[in-house]
């Protein structure tokens, strides 16, 4: 008899959890440039209004798709940021974390053998996600030639009657890279046309670099099909709160919700209260935040510049570089794997985000400018002694 069913024996290891795992073994003084979190704790009246949430009696199950004053700041949240305007009743669903948003997501539309688009390079969970849900993940590989840039024409001509889906992740992780507009209409058209749902993941829409982000919603018209994914992980330092949000077509959000029942029945009634302080109360520590990653991903594009053999395009958005190691020698995890033995810096090699990453690894800055500023002086000090 096998114990363990095909669908979890079968699952893909995220190489990012590979290298995490690798380096907590190893130990001694590592610097983690692998990880994707935000390196500030959660904001202090944000962990207030939690503990008088708390205090308070707010320690029962809620509502499946979240309390009322935060479905509500969510909708207004996207109403300010879109103009569209969002009912927090019908369009709005709160759930732990992005991740289990875009789970359910995945398995309220998805037919068995539904296919679901992901231009990679990408966040490896899709992947699992998409198999989880029954569907299969289409992987569409992006050119590195144009710094990975979504190629409209290669996600339309992966249209086909089978296609349920495709996720547009922007900022992405792991490049950094903020869609063009234009190829993000065009997708969004071209789905639109063809009854295929799109999904936003925009978890790291408010940390980007240049002009303010545009939610998709704000400059798409596809208001029965846009799924958009959010939540307050990365934006306001509140990843291990597990409090997300999907915002979408009224028939969609009900589906996701009722599917949540059998998964946590609700988000923590404590996260909750949480997230409506941190939607609604002062922005102040997120804009400095903000201004912290935007000066180390300058330190860090800077540096890149003059160290050679490796190179990467300016992330205008999230916390993540792609660095391009291809001249170094082996593939991105022998380079990954060289970097943490030898050197004791932690990355993630770049085909953890699909194989159209291979030849980079990815670095997380999202962390103190000193430990960045060591980090980058293994990696030169590697590629010295490599001598090229
Ligand atoms: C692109 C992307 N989407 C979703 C998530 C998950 O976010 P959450 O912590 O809200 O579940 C992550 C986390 O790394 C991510 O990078």
């Amino acid at each position: 008899m096998t114990r363990i069913a095909s669908r979890a024996s079968a699952f893909e290891r995220s190489g990012i959890r590979v290298m995490f795992e690798l380096a907590e073994k190893r130990g001694g003084d590592l610097v983690r440039l692998e990880v994707g979190e935000p390196d500030f704790d959660t904001p202090e009246h944000v962990i207030d209004a939690a503990e008088q949430a708390a205090r308070g009696g707010a320690t029962h199950y809620t509502s499946g798709s979240g309390i009322p004053t935060l479905r509500t700041a969510i909708a207004d949240r996207m109403t300010d940021e879109t103009g569209v305007s969002f009912d927090p009743e019908r369009h709005v669903s709160v759930t732990t974390g992005a991740m289990e948003s875009l789970f359910l997501t995945l398995s309220a539309i998805a037919e068995p053998g539904d296919e679901v688009l992901i231009p990679t390079p990408a966040w490896p969970n899709y992947r699992n996600q998409a198999r989880l849900a029954g569907a299969k993940p289409v992987e569409i590989p992006l050119s590195a030639d144009d710094g990975f840039d979504l190629d409209p024409e290669r996600i339309i001509e992966q249209l086909n009657r089978d296609t349920v889906a495709v996720i547009l992740t922007t900022p992405s992780n792991p490049t950094g890279q903020v869609y063009d507009e234009d190829a993000v209409n065009a997708v969004v058209e071209a789905a639109k046309e063809s009854g295929t749902f799109v999904i936003a993941d925009e978890v790291y829409a408010r940390l980007t670099y240049g002009d303010d982000y545009r939610r998709i919603a704000e400059y798409t018209d596809y208001p029965e099909g846009l799924l958009t994914v959010d939540s307050c992980s990365k934006t306001y330092a509140m990843t291990g709160w597990r409090l997300g949000w999907l915002v979408g077509p009224e028939d969609v959000v009900e589906a996701a919700t009722s599917l949540g029942e059998s998964t946590t029945a609700c988000p923590s009634s404590i996260a909750q209260h949480a997230a409506l302080a941190a939607l609604t109360g002062s922005q102040d520590p997120i804009r400095e935040m903000k201004n912290a990653f935007h000066k180390r991903r300058d330190f860090l594009v800077n540096r890149i510049e003059g160290i050679p053999h490796v190179s990467c395009p300016r992330p205008d958005g999230a916390f993540y570089a792609f660095l391009d190691v291809s001249e170094l020698d082996g593939s991105c995890a022998d380079v990954a794997e060289r970097l943490l033995s030898e050197y004791s810096v932690v990355t993630a090699p770049g085909t953890a985000f699909g194989d159209a990453g291979e030849g980079y690894i990815r670095l997380s800055f999202a962390n103190s400018m000193e430990r960045l500023e060591l980090g980058l002086d293994r990696l030169e000090e590697m590629v010295e002694n490599e001598r090229y």
